[in-house]
């Protein structure tokens, strides 16, 4: 077994199938310490018996969160840093915001969230404040945005879709609001530390994602599209590649595919819409980022 990165400590969200699993299984292959997080215990489970019968020496353990709850991400975050108390270290390397979902309807979560935007955007802001005491000191985040960010634009009027759903838009919104949030948090840690966070788009991929939460017109159009998907491990490959760089070379450029960066939209890119995403996500968490050094 590859051991080039034994000593680092990496969480991966929905490292239970598709793209977050390749990426788990990669990453662990290569001697990292990888804790995976997904919903389902048995998900789990299955998980980690795959990537222990590919590298029966990888080190790699699952902890459980559903990730639409604000309450089960807070929980989430004390259990990862727990962990990482018992690691040389104690400290975490990479942090993978992957774990995604698409909702053909409307959906509220118990907390009064739309789960999309619970999901993909409120999860990774409200885990990367909670986990930012815990990073090491050139750390890295990556999220796992889309190349759908480049079509859309934030619908500040009615962020979560209330009045007017729909699946796809809301999708676009929170992988664009991924690289707003990646834009501004290193504006935030430009000047206090050399962590870096990064935008990941994969490409099309076959994965189950439009089958999950998805019925009728939503379902049947992904299972065509999927299908002409690259496969999840050659997805995974870019956000393996960032995390295997050693942390003293953290580029400088934010937004990758193929493993090369890529210019992001725009839009993405502007200061203005990304502080105010800032801001309304924290009042949505209920935090304030200079409590957390940001
Ligand atoms: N597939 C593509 O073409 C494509 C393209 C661009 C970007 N992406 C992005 O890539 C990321 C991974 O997606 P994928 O295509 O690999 O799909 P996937 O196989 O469905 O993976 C999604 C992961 O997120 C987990 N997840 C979903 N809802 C969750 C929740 N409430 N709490 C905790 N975990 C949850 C899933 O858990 P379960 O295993 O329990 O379902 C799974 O592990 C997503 O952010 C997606 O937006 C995908």
């Amino acid at each position: 077994m590859d051991k080039s990165l034994s000593k680092k400590v990496m969480v991966i969200t929905g490292a239970t199938s598709g793209i977050g699993l390749a990426a788990a299984t990669e990453l662990a292959g290569r001697g990292a310490l990888v804790i995976g997080v997904g919903r389902s215990e048995e998900r789990c489970s299955q998980a980690r018996e795959g990537i222990l019968s590919q590298y029966p020496d990888a080190r790699i353990e699952y902890l459980i969160a559903d990730l639409s709850l604000q309450k089960q991400v807070r929980e989430l975050a004390a259990a990862i840093k727990s962990r990482i108390e018992k690691e040389e270290n104690k400290t975490i390397d990479v942090l993978i915001n992957n774990a995604g979902t698409v909702a053909n309807w409307y959906t509220v979560t118990s907390e009064g969230f739309e789960l999309q935007f619970a999901v993909n955007h409120l999860a990774p802001f409200l885990l990367t404040h909670e986990l930012m005491p815990a990073m090491s000191s050139s750390g890295r985040v990556i999220m796992t945005s889309s190349g759908s960010h480049y079509r859309t634009h934030m619908n500040w009027k009615d962020i979560q879709l209330r009045r007017h759903y729909n699946c796809l838009m809301m999708y676009k919104q929170c992988k664009l609001a991924n690289v707003l949030f990646a834009a501004e948090l290193n504006r935030r840690l430009k000047n206090k530390s050399n962590i870096r966070a990064y935008a990941v788009d994969p490409g099309l991929v076959n994965t189950d994602i439009g089958l999950k939460g998805t019925y009728g017109i939503v379902r049947f159009v992904w299972k065509i599209r999927s299908r002409k998907g690259i496969e999840p491990k050659e997805a995974a490959a870019t956000m393996v590649f960032l995390a295997s760089l050693p942390l003293s070379e953290n580029p400088s450029d934010i937004y990758w595919k193929k493993c090369k960066p890529k210019e992001p939209s725009r839009y993405s890119m502007r200061e203005d819409v990304s502080k105010r995403l800032w801001e309304v996500s924290e009042k949505m968490c209920g935090i304030k980022s200079e409590d957390f050094g940001l």
